[in-house]
């Protein structure tokens, strides 16, 4: 995350009437105007990452519940309101921003922000407006996880959704919004973690909801009519941060485009001059030797990284078979691998390995736990005694982005010339050259193990404290 002041903060340190000022004076982009002052009762921005969609989005919202909307029509009387989304975690962004601008002493005393768990007060979590124009009106806030119960039996004057709904949560808020003659607004940018939303696509084409389509540049951030034009990101900033979206998904995050594209290999950033025949280098190293567990021909491999304090990092060597292997065959195959190059096990900091994989067609099921226990009796010690002197399996923590985030990791690593790969990594080689994506490709499990040792390198303490590439998202 870039460290600046947002304007959020500065106008926080501005005293009690902060937030007024944030509602009262902002300096919205032609893309929050537009977003802001449609009047249509249904309206989808769909834009690229980091636009403003968030911040527009809360601003809007919070004009809506009081009644003071400078741009248009509100309904009159008091106003109830219903924002949704994942998980009060993925509503952080909307939240924190809500939070920001709505006016402290116009709600309820009880009410305060909790980050990651949003705005927090009552059990069911509600904003009521208790004072100033919005007095009587209610936010309540509503993820999808607690499915249409809290939405069920709701009618209210709004639905706001800052992150891709699935239709079912969709088609569930769409009628809440009959007896009032309400209004929906979804801020969002997909991916292809999004839920299916061809749902959304076509209502667009029906004429049933209004799109705003929005791509991330400098015109689409500037604010204009103050002083002086300004922007939150500069040109080069703005190149950078679309140079590292991954290549399928960067229609997507930099213009809103509904679908990945095939795009060509994924680790673009790794190019000819980080691989090197050269011996590896002296010097203080973390070394970490990562296994991808495979129960079919030639998708069993295990790579032995290294870093260093200086946020080096190195691809040594890869153990990798064209044949189906047992479990003892893998973990002797690791522990040459660690012999040719002149190392052993006992200098290997971290072990990790991928969750087990189940039984399959071509073999027994192998996992952390067995590769361990075949590593130390070919060692003549016990399970115990091996595990007491360090050879114990961590299994990598996967969750749905990981794998993305690994790969992001990984052409950062290129792209600042940090990461050098030995030849005897031929594995790694062929799928950085050519892996484009395929989730079944054998060209991915050399890329799996040797990016499971870079993560495990990159986000350990004893390799971290003295600087590498800080938070990588
Ligand atoms: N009108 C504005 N005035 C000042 N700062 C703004 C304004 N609009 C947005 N920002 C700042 O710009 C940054 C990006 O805004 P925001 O988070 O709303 O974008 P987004 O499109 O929702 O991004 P994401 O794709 O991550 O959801 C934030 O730091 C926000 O505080
Ligand atoms: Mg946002």
């Amino acid at each position: 995350m870039k460290e600046q002041l947002t304007a959020a903060d500065a106008f926080a340190r501005g005293g009690d009437r902060a937030e007024l000022a944030l509602l009262n004076h902002p300096r919205l982009t032609q893309p929050q105007l537009d977003f802001c002052s449609a009047s249509d009762r249904f309206v989808l921005w769909d834009g690229g990452n980091s636009i403003g969609k968030s911040w527009g989005h809360a601003w809007d919202l919070v004009h809506f519940a009081r009644g003071t909307h400078p741009l248009r029509q509100v309904p009159r009387g008091t106003r109830k309101l219903m924002v949704a989304g994942f998980s009060f975690a993925q509503m952080d962004p909307l939240m924190e921003k809500l939070w920001a601008m709505l006016p402290k002493g116009e709600i309820h005393p009880k009410l305060y922000f909790a980050p990651g768990q949003g705005i927090k007060g009552f059990k069911e979590p509600v904003v009521t407006f208790t004072s100033g124009p919005g007095r009587g009106s209610t936010i309540y806030l509503a993820t999808y996880e607690q499915g249409a119960n809290r939405v069920m039996g709701f009618q209210g004057h709004r639905c706001s959704m800052d992150e891709p709904p699935p239709s079912s949560v969709y088609a569930e808020c769409r009628p809440r919004l009959n007896h009032f003659r309400g209004e929906m607004r979804v801020t969002m940018t997909p991916t292809p973690e999004s839920p299916p939303l061809e749902y959304i696509r076509k209502e667009v084409e029906d004429g049933k909801i209004r799109m705003i389509k929005t791509s991330y540049n400098l015109e689409n951030i500037t604010i204009r009519g103050g002083l002086v034009p300004w922007a939150w990101a500069t040109a080069a900033q703005i190149a950078e941060d679309i140079a590292g979206y991954l290549p399928d998904e960067r229609p997507m995050r930099e213009h809103g485009d509904w679908d990945p594209v095939v795009a060509g290999r994924w680790l673009e950033r790794i190019n000819d001059t980080c691989y090197t025949d050269d011996p590896f280098p002296e010097g203080r190293w973390f070394l970490c030797v990562a296994a991808d567990h495979g129960t079919r021909p030639g998708r069993q491999c295990a790579t032995l990284g290294a870093a260093n304090a200086e946020g080096d990092y190195w691809l040594i060597d890869e153990a990798r078979t064209e044949t189906v292997t047992t479990t003892t065959e893998d973990a002797e195959n690791i522990l040459e691998m660690l012999q040719r190059n002149g190392l052993t096990w006992r200098e290997v900091d971290h072990w990790v390995g991928d969750r087990s994989t189940s039984e399959s067609f071509y073999g027994a099921a192998k996992s952390n736990m067995d590769l361990q226990r075949e590593m130390a009796s070919i060692l003549h010690l016990s399970a115990r005694e091996a595990a007491a002197q360090g050879l114990r399996f961590q299994t990598m923590f996967k969750d749905r982005g990981s794998l993305r985030r690994g790969i992001a990791l990984m052409n950062t690593m290129g792209a600042r010339g940090r990461l050098r790969v030995r030849r005897a990594c031929a594995g790694f080689e062929r799928g950085a050259k050519e892996w484009a994506g395929d989730l079944n490709s054998p060209l991915k499990d050399p890329l799996d193990s040797a990016r499971y040792a870079l993560m495990t390198l990159h986000d350990r303490a004893d390799v971290r404290k003295v600087g590498t590439f800080g938070a990588i998202s």
